[in-house]
């Protein structure tokens, strides 16, 4: 059977929704949350209320611009986690509320998983085995992806995710949320030598970015008791030097991992993926490295529901349906 399928996503502070027919993504429909810019982070009880004003309107401009009607659909897919309780609450209840007055299954989606399966949306499309560098404000992993819904984590942070890290430093700049996609676009401008940041790498393949932060913080602090205007002054220079340690650091683990399995497929996820520095980096270590190298399209690298409409594909075509009682979990592993 060829399935249609409505995918929703609200693990954080995008709403989402997507119909894949066929395996076949129609669209990606997403209402972005700009209540968070000014607090330096995602607030999760103002990400939920976001969540339930969007969804009805982005699910139905889903359906409707995809020519289908609800009756079309063969299921109902859904992120169950990681993410935010109260948001991925939302986007639970809505797909079990819509799939039972369907009367449709309902499939459930890791959400770091979708990124991975991103790869699968446009070509070129990796083969299997490859490695994953999952890169986003709430994870930093290394996956060994042995098949669409076979994949481990081979190492990741033992704190925080580099996305964070970005957008801590930024909001530590005055800049605000998220910082990511800001520091990106000052780096571009900025001499990547003129500050030095701390390599804080973990033993083996995981990775650590609270050191990294406290010295950014702390860099930040005394230069400024020096010179007010520093950062005013410096910042695309600031932004440049602090990406590149960032990027030598996540580099650094992927060699190390690509080197360890043996494995020359590469690709890469998650928001942090859209940083131009590491697409750069990436497609400079594959000339390197005779690496082949998969970056997804930006739309397909930060939160999105097409991600988790071509994990639901797959797991449509396993018969890996989820019961009606079925709770997000704010925690989820991969591979559960
Ligand atoms: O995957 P994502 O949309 O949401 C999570 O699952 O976390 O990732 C969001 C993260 C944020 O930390 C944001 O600052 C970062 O991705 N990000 C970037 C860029 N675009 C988004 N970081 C660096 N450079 C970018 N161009
Ligand atoms: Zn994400």
């Amino acid at each position: 059977m060829h399935p249609v399928i409505l995918a929703i996503e609200s693990s954080c502070d995008e709403t989402s929704a997507s119909v894949i027919a066929h395996g076949k993504v129609i669209n990606n429909v997403i209402a972005s949350q700009t209540v968070h810019h000014k607090y330096g982070g995602v607030v999760p009880e103002l990400a939920s209320r976001a969540h339930q004003r969007h969804i009805l309107e982005v699910v139905k401009e889903s359906i409707d611009s995809a020519g289908m009607e609800p009756a079309n659909l063969s299921a109902i897919a859904f992120t169950r986690g990681p993410g935010l309780m109260g948001s991925l609450l939302v986007g639970v209840s809505f797909a079990k509320g819509m799939a039972l007055a369907l009367g449709i299954p309902l499939i459930e989606v890791n959400h770091m998983e979708a990124h991975v399966l991103a790869h699968f949306i446009a070509d070129p499309k990796p083969t299997f085995p490859f490695l994953c560098l999952t890169v986003s404000g709430g994870h930093t992993q290394l996956v060994k992806v042995r098949d669409y819904l076979d994949m481990e984590v081979i190492g990741e942070t033992q704190d925080d995710a580099v996305g964070e890290a970005f957008d801590k430093a930024a909001k530590i700049m005055g800049l605000p949320y998220p910082g990511g996609p800001l520091i990106d676009q000052f780096a571009q401008q900025g001499n990547s030598k003129a500050f030095s940041f701390p390599n804080t790498a973990m033993p083996g393949l995981n990775f650590s970015f609270s050191g990294i932060k406290t010295a950014f913080l702390y860099f930040i602090r005394d230069q400024l008791a020096e010179d007010l205007s520093f950062v005013e002054k410096n910042r695309n220079d600031i932004c440049a030097s602090f990406q590149a340690q960032l990027i030598s650091m996540l580099m650094q683990k992927l060699r190390r991992a690509a080197n360890e399995t043996g494995i020359k497929q590469i690709a890469i996820a998650g928001g942090v993926a859209a940083n131009s520095g590491l697409r750069e980096a990436i497609r400079a270590a594959s000339v390197k490295h005779r690496w082949e190298v998969y970056i997804p399209d930006f739309q397909y690298c930060t939160d999105n529901a097409a991600m988790i409409a071509m994990a639901a594909h797959y797991k449509f075509l396993q018969d890996k349906f989820a019961m009606q009682d079925i709770a997000p979990l704010a925690n989820l592993p991969i591979g559960v």
